[in-house]
């Protein structure tokens, strides 16, 4: 459908033909092939494993916004806390060195108006050069794997695409390029966003932040309520295969549609009294997608919200908002840019 499109500066833009072979861009069969190949990437049993990881990392990053908090009298959650839980996470399970992250969490916040609904031109010029260094970065990254390989996740990649592709080293670096490319950038803003959006719609209300405190059964429910009140990302896109019929609505093959989550979460005939946070709503939304490309890594971004919650709550049962939140100008990819906390 891309290569069908008129306009040369947009479709064939470099950064967004970068994006069209991802797993979210691809379609049966080479997407049922790759995400079976991945299979639950993070069941029971992986996820017991990453905890103990998880709970050191959030332990580490709330020394340093008590520090913060001590030496200024406020901080700023989304660098101090948000933003480096997700990189921690994932770097640590797919073997990134620390000193790598501050580069991928750059070029990441760059590459992303590419994925953007009407990127301009000069973001779409920001987004190749970013694109450029997410390629160069990644690559190096599977061949440093390659000549070093382990018990860990990538290089179990590496093993199970040089069988599928044997004696075509650049097609199985391909393939492995862009899984690991997308499964890293994917995991990063849309975590660290719902990060900084539950701990501010938290303490919106004062009284909430210490009713949880005292419900802590309800931090899952509080999760999920801050994923559909205000999801990280808004909009997702597809093109019509054929003509069809949409809950009553005609779609003409080829058209585009834009799937508004925001406004499907606040639907008042799936939720009631939608627009109101309510921690013990028990409600529904389409935050994660839907079909064969609900987000893969839903269970992991719970379990880093759940654990950053639980540890916040005990350990600052008096933290309050001081300013923000502030945002990046974007309407698919919600990305909050600060918020200060006191205590
Ligand atoms: C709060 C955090 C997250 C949100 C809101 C989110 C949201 C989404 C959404 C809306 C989709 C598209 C689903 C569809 O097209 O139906 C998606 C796909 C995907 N997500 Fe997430 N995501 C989050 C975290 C993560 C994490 C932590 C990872 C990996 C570690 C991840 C990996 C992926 C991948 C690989 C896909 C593509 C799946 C496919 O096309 O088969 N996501 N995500």
């Amino acid at each position: 459908w891309q290569e069908r499109q008129s306009d040369p500066g947009r479709w064939h833009a470099t950064a967004i033909r970068e994006m069209s072979h991802t797993l979210a861009r691809l379609n049966a069969p080479e997407h049922t092939c790759r995400r079976r190949a991945l299979g639950n990437l993070f069941d029971r049993a992986t996820l017991q494993d990453m905890r103990p990881d998880v709970e050191d990392h959030v332990r580490g990053l709330l020394d340093a916004l008590a520090e913060r908090l001590r030496a200024d009298g406020e901080a700023d959650l989304v660098p101090t806390v948000s933003e480096r839980l997700p990189v921690r996470t994932v770097g640590h399970w797919l073997g990134i060195p620390a000193e790598h992250h501050a580069h991928i969490l750059d070029f990441t916040h760059r590459q992303v108006h590419a994925q953007e609904l009407l990127p301009t031109k000069s973001e779409l010029a920001v987004s190749a050069a970013a694109t450029a260094e997410m390629r160069a970065y990644f690559t190096d990254l599977i061949r440093r794997r390659r000549a070093r390989p382990g018990d860990d996740v990538v290089s179990r990649w590496i093993r199970h695409w040089d069988a599928q592709y044997p004696g075509d080293r650049a097609a199985a670096d391909r393939a492995l390029y862009h899984l690991v490319m997308f499964i890293t950038i994917a995991s990063l803003e849309t975590t660290a966003t719902l990060l900084s959006t539950m701990v501010w719609l938290l303490l919106r209300d004062p009284g909430r932040w210490s009713w949880l405190r005292g419900h802590p059964e309800h931090v899952d429910n509080a999760i999920d309520e801050a994923l559909r009140y205000d999801p990280p990302i808004h909009l997702n896109t597809r093109v019509a295969a054929d003509h069809t019929v949409l809950a009553g609505v005609p779609v003409a093959k080829d058209t585009m549609v834009h799937v508004l989550y925001g406004a499907a979460n606040h639907d008042p005939r799936r939720n009631e009294d939608p627009h109101t946070f309510d921690v013990q709503r028990k409600g529904s939304h389409l935050t994660f997608g839907g079909g064969a490309h609900y987000c893969l890594g839903a269970a992991l971004a719970r379990l880093e919200a759940r654990t950053l919650l639980t540890h916040l709550l005990k350990r600052f049962p008096d933290l309050a908002l001081a300013s923000g939140p502030a945002y990046a100008p974007r309407m698919v990819f919600r990305r909050m840019t600060s918020l200060k906390v006191t205590t």
